[in-house]
């Protein structure tokens, strides 16, 4: 940080190039293009693949608003389709709401639980769809050994809270140059050739080098901060009640652990099981109460009901599973879950 204040050099230096470069190979693809956050990472990505006006996105509405937020800035609909026992997105129900105005998938890898990226890639590549994969909550994941971005373009998120961070920031990644070279001609207003010349109504959606010299500190961190929170993972995956179900991991695939979340048993109220966590200094989150389709902006849409996500979206609650969290933290919120389910089985 204080060699790039020194050096003058605050925004579009090398150090962005680096941490492009960087961050691209270790997510498995061969170009990034840094921008101001996920957001517009994602909705850069849309439109360097074609996505507008009349067009369908099919996506899962088990996720953070600015999945949705981002294809509806392209001008394109977004069309929600149901999750699996994932949570990310089922591909057979993606594959049944595919109609004429269909261009794109969007597949969110929900919690840094990776989705199924490899049959949705061939049902876009049957149908002639782009798949876009909203990896925010997902660095360093892999399927099959294989970091997502070999699966094709990808966009993460640098936000504050996620695993890795520069305060705000994301970056979309691919392997197609073309993607690449219009994500970075709208992220930077569109310049021509020429100095002052822009062929097109762009955006300033830059990354500063303030930013990017923290983002390549933090890529060095990436294994290690992983580790930990797939240890704390794996400890409650042991010791926590299975009376608590978990998401489904598939086989092959490396949950990054962005949260540990698990479902509260149906006739258990939620907000007593999180009530009673507080009390006891345990805080839970809850990552999406609400899913898009049933968010104001999204109601109009009237989209057909998605009841797994629904479902989950009402007894789903994440527990602390951060690199900070200490071993004796992780087993006080385990024996605090477990003190629930056995006062909850005992009345
Ligand atoms: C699934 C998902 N998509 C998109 C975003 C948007 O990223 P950002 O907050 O960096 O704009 C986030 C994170 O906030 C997210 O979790």
């Amino acid at each position: 940080m204080l060699e790039v204040l020194r050096s003058g050099v605050l925004t579009q230096g090398e150090r962005t190039r680096a941490f492009e470069r960087a961050f691209a190979l270790a997510m498995g693809a061969e170009l990034g293009v840094a921008t101001a956050n996920g957001s517009v990472a994602l909705y850069l990505a849309l439109l360097a693949h074609g996505i507008g006006p009349g067009d369908e996105v099919i996506t899962s509405p088990l996720t953070f608003i600015a999945t949705a937020n981002a294809i509806a800035h392209t001008g394109a609909t977004p069309v929600f389709a149901d999750v699996d026992d994932t949570l990310n997105l089922s591909c057979e129900a993606a594959a049944r709401l595919i109609g004429s105005r269909t261009k794109a998938i969007v597949l969110v890898h929900l919690h840094g639980n990776p989705g199924d990226v490899r049959a949705l890639a061939r049902l876009a590549e049957e149908r002639g769809l782009a798949l876009i994969q909203d990896a925010c909550q997902a660095v360093g994941a892999t399927v099959g050994g294989r970091p997502l971005g070999a699966f094709g373009t990808a966009v993460y998120s640098f936000y504050a809270t996620k695993n890795i961070t520069t305060g705000e920031g994301g970056m979309v990644i691919t392997s197609d140059a073309k993607v690449a070279r219009t994500c970075a001609r709208l992220r930077h207003q569109a310049y021509a050739d020429e100095p002052y010349l822009h062929d097109a109504i762009a955006y300033n959606f830059r990354l500063t080098e303030m930013q990017a010299a923290i983002g390549l500190v933090q890529l060095g961190k990436l294994d290690a901060i992983t580790e930990r929170r797939r240890q704390n993972a794996e400890y409650y995956a042991a010791n926590v009640s299975r009376w608590f179900e978990r998401p489904r991991v598939d086989p092959d695939h490396r949950h990054v652990y962005h949260q540990y979340t698990l479902r509260v048993p149906s006739g258990w109220s939620r907000d007593e099981v999180r009530s009673q966590l507080r009390t006891r200094g345990v805080e839970t989150g809850v990552y999406y109460p609400v899913p898009v389709h049933f968010q104001p902006p999204y109601r109009v849409l009237h989209n057909a009901p998605c009841p797994v996500a629904e479902s989950a979206a009402r007894d789903m609650i994440s527990v602390p599973v951060h690199p900070a969290v200490t071993h004796d933290e992780r087993v006080a919120v385990a024996s605090e879950l477990n003190g629930i389910a056995a006062t909850a089985l005992w009345t």
